[in-house]
């Protein structure tokens, strides 16, 4: 199986990867559908829309305090380094709805982020940004951090409700149509517009590859499925290359 994918990459001169939050897993950061899912526990429209955010600030905080108290604890793993790796053969951008800042932690060069990133706050009011590390210790101890002008920070992601950074979309959409081969790692595709984005390379004449655990609504398009971990899966394709 890994032969046939390293072969397409070896053919491939622009690569791109798409990744979701089941890359992460293997860093300690709990995705949000299936098992262990955080969407079990919280429903996203009363916690991460912009609505709830708006209505009750205080329990859309009670998630963004998780996410933030896991996100500072987590270090890349051995797939996040694969895909530095990967650059040297034809990866162009790591396309991530993932906000957890893994990919640059690991020191990938070029990664749009579809959802943002939890690592800096912005005030609700006057649009204001600081850097959540700054903030760390408050937010961790309960408390919900205020900008200068008086009203509340909230993290620099996208809610259920709230557009994409549109620039990041082009950007990404037209990545997925310049790539030769697009590799969709940890996501459950169900997400637009992000989930679009291996439909979009698969129809501009794009090679299709999968590393999930489970299958999804994209493997049925996909033309390799590779069924595992990412960190296993990624490093397993790296060193046949
Ligand atoms: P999901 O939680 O929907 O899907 C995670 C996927 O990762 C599933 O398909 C799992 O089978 C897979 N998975 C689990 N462990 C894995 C591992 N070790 N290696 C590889 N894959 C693994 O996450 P996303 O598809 O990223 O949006 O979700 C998309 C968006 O939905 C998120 O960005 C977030 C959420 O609502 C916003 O918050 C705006
Ligand atoms: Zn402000």
């Amino acid at each position: 199986m890994y032969e046939n994918v390293v072969k397409k990459i070896r053919e491939a001169d622009k690569i791109a990867a798409l990744t979701g939050a089941g890359m992460s897993v293997e860093s300690g950061i709990a995705p949000f559908r299936g098992e262990d899912g955080l969407w079990n526990e919280f429903d996203p429209q009363e916690y991460a829309s912009l609505s709830a955010f708006r209505k009750d600030p205080d329990k859309s905080w009670e998630l963004f305090r998780l996410q933030i108290e896991e996100c500072s604890r987590a270090e890349p793993h051995e797939g996040h380094h694969s895909l530095v790796e990967l650059e040297e053969h034809g990866l162009n951008s790591v396309i991530t709805q993932n906000v957890d800042d893994l990919h640059q932690k690991a020191g990938s060069k070029k990664v749009l982020e579809l959802h943002g990133n939890l690592s800096e706050l912005i005030c609700s009011s006057c649009r204001e940004r600081v850097k959540t590390k700054d903030h760390l210790k408050y937010i961790l101890d309960g408390d919900i951090p205020h900008c200068k002008c008086g009203s509340i920070f909230r993290p620099d992601v996208v809610l259920f409700g709230e557009s994409l950074p549109l620039g990041v979309l082009r950007k990404s959409q037209h990545e997925a149509e310049r790539t030769d081969l697009l590799i969709s790692i940890g996501t459950s595709a169900v997400v637009q517009p992000a989930a679009s984005i291996p439909t979009l390379a698969k129809k501009t004449g794009s090679v299709l590859i999968e590393i999930n655990p489970k299958r999804t609504v994209l493997t049925p398009k996909v033309d390799h499925f590779l069924k595992g971990k990412a960190g296993e899966k990624l490093s397993g394709l790296m060193e046949r290359l």
